[in-house]
């Protein structure tokens, strides 16, 4: 869907950062700072300075088989090494590393060196259960602290790790781990969602059915719902069970800057899931970066994102950018409206968090009720927002800006993608802000916007978003598909640049309106569903020949599904069949999958190949020119 941030937005509306702002600010200068990027090798070799390595690397950026960039080659270094170990020997030794939330109102702290002590022991284990270097371990958990040790326990002895977000269903989680083919899948007993417990092991056990590569499944035991000992299969084992007695030091495994460190599935437009692939230091640098310039994270921040681990932003900004900063970061298990709509305020004022990261949609489902949670609570520790996952209107900004940062915190709109491993487009604190646009490329990065044959469109002329420069976090290919890594991102536009899948517009002062996705991938509520995955669902329902679906708007959560189905012969869409579908559909994808309509049709627009033409149900949905049509069927 492509938000009309062109009909609400003022681009004369400028908001100026205070006094204050620019005084903290790490950079302030943003002109200069740009400038500085551009020296791409100078750029981010400094940045990468802010790590102990094992061994410096050779040469920042090879570039001599693009789009098959490296980073830092010759270098060693290790993740959890510098995300915790390197604490331990400071001040920050007994600072608290991870602040866990959940909605029942339970806190956990964890001093960076206990979770030093945490992650080695779950490390030993890990060897213990034959997990090595370059093995693929699973993470099918709730936002939990054992989450993040897990990843960081990977990253130490160099396992890669595969996030499954915990809001996905069965079919979901097949297709994800059988392409990952992951030796050992960590779970739990289950997760807090609105007032209930979600049973994850339950969804995990079905799953694990039809996923033949796993050989341990490690079960958390996390909401304390009664799972026996005997009830557990040979191949399961209890967390608490398997790090006990295991010792507390673990040497890091001394990293090559390219091994992989996670893979992290992502939605594209056509067939399954996309195995986003990123390396090790080069994530790192830029991850750090993003975070420190763009949200100025101090010694003495609470730095709360609300994402999922399960999604890029967690991975980023949840767990390795702030630890890779030896900040505070706060781990809530929960949504944002229960068990009242004041709960994320209530949790910045207690515990004084001063920078807030969170999605569109969030803030749209708030500010309906507009002062009357925000003014229940003290918000005076906030000093800078930010938000992620897809355009933010300009009142709901307006709304963030006057009543949770009470106009005096900068918001960070900030444009990145699982692909892009960090921000890539974002203001700084010091920049001045329009309400709805995510201002100007981050500095060592060059977005255009250009037509389909690459060419610059003139400023104000909508266009695709290329990347035309490598980043030190860019992923490094998609997970055993070479060829559709190239094919997706670096061949439809001439000249080697990245295809970001997003339509944009530039303004006058250069900045970027990002206007929506230019092919089938959907937004619900931020999380991006592709088209192709939802339509494999409904016909994997015994009533269903044929689906497409495509994106609907909606004021709270962007987009929803709209489904356009065939029915085998002998059904009607009915009621039961209805509410049928919709439950197989929540089996399959899980809730992520929010369908707001399905209607019968007894045919689909296709190309004469047999490709379903989504663009044309969408121009019939929202009442335009169906375009060219020359390859429709008929
Ligand atoms: O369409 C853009 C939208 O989210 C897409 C990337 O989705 P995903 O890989 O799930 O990562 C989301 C979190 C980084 C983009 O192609 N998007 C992300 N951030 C913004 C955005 N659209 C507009 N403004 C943003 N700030």
């Amino acid at each position: 869907m492509v938000h009309d941030t062109t009909v609400l937005m003022d681009e004369k509306r400028v908001f100026k950062p205070s006094e204050d702002v620019k005084n903290r600010a790490h950079v302030k200068d943003w002109d200069a700072e740009i400038e500085k990027g551009k020296d791409l090798d100078k750029y981010w070799s400094e940045q990468a300075e802010q790590f102990e390595w094992f061994k410096k690397w050779d040469k920042v950026l090879d570039d001599s088989e693009k789009p098959f960039y490296k980073w830092f080659t010759g270098g060693k270094i290790n993740l959890a090494y510098n995300a915790v170990d390197r604490w331990i020997e400071t001040e920050k030794r007994n600072q608290i590393a991870i602040l866990y939330i959940n909605e029942r109102g339970h806190e956990k702290k964890i001093t960076y060196y206990e979770l030093y002590l945490e992650v080695n022991k779950l490390a030993n284990a890990l060897k213990n259960l034959g997990v090595k270097k370059g093995d693929t371990v699973s993470m099918y958990l709730p936002m939990c602290p054992e989450l993040l040790i897990a990843l960081l326990a990977c990253n130490k002895i160099g396992a890669v790790h595969s996030v499954v977000y915990s809001g996905l269903s069965v079919g979901a989680f097949v297709d994800r781990m059988n392409d990952a083919k992951a030796k050992v899948l960590f779970t739990a007993d289950g997760t807090y969602r609105r007032g209930k417990i979600i049973d994850l092991k339950k969804i995990a056990d079905e799953a694990i059915l039809q996923c033949p590569t796993i050989e341990t499944i490690v079960v958390v035991k996390h909401t304390g719902s009664d799972i026996e000992i005997s009830e557990l299969s040979g191949r399961e084992i209890f967390y608490e069970r398997l790090v006990e007695g295991e010792p507390v030091d673990c040497p890091p495994e001394p990293m090559d800057a390219e091994d992989p460190l996670f893979i992290l599935y992502t939605s594209g437009s056509t067939g399954k899931p996309k195995g986003v692939m990123h390396t090790t230091a080069g994530y790192m640098v830029g991850v750090a970066t993003t975070l420190r310039n763009i949200f100025d994270i101090h010694e003495d921040d609470m730095w709360w994102c609300t994402g999922d681990i399960g999604w890029i932003t967690g991975h980023s900004y949840v767990i390795y950018g702030p630890l890779l900063l030896g900040t505070t970061t706060v781990v809530y298990e929960g949504a944002p409206d229960y068990p009242d709509l004041g709960v994320w305020w209530k949790i910045v004022e207690k515990y004084g968090v001063t920078k807030f990261y969170t999605a569109p949609t969030a803030i749209r489902h708030l500010m309906r009720f507009g002062a009357r949670y925000t003014n229940l609570y003290n918000l005076s520790s906030l000093r800078i927002l930010g938000t992620v996952g897809e355009p933010i209107n300009p009142e709901a900004w307006m709304w963030y800006y006057t009543n949770v940062g009470k106009e005096k915190c900068p918001i960070m709109d900030t444009w990145w993608q699982t692909e892009t491993g960090m921000h890539l487009i974002s203001p700084l604190p010091v920049s001045p802000l329009k309400p709805g646009s995510c201002t100007r490329a981050f500095p060592g990065i060059d977005a255009q916007v250009v037509d389909e044959e690459g060419n610059q469109v003139p400023l104000g002329k909508g266009g695709y978003l290329v990347v035309k420069n490598p980043w030190p976090s860019m992923f490094r290919t998609l997970y055993k598909d070479k060829e559709r890594f190239l094919d997706v991102y670096w061949k439809d536009i001439p000249g080697c640049v990245y295809k970001a899948g997003d339509m944009v517009r530039q303004d006058e002062d250069g900045y970027f309106w990002i206007q929506g996705r230019s092919d089938d991938v959907l937004k619900i509520a931020g999380h991006r569903i592709g088209s192709a995955e939802v339509e494999s669902a409904f016909v994997s329902h015994p009533a269903v020949a044929e689906a497409a679906v495509i994106g609907r708007s909606d004021p709270i959560k962007g987009e929803v599904i709209k489904a356009f189905v065939i029915l085998r012969e002998g059904n009607e869409l009915k009621t039961q069949l209805i509410e049928d579908l919709k439950k197989h559909v929540r089996y399959e994808l899980g809730p992520v999958a929010v369908l707001g309509e399905i209607v019968e049709v007894d045919k689909l627009p296709k190309t004469r190949s047999g490709k379903i033409m989504r663009r044309i149900l969408r121009a019939q949905e929202e009442g335009e020119d169906l375009g060219d049509t020359s390859t429709l069927e008929e």
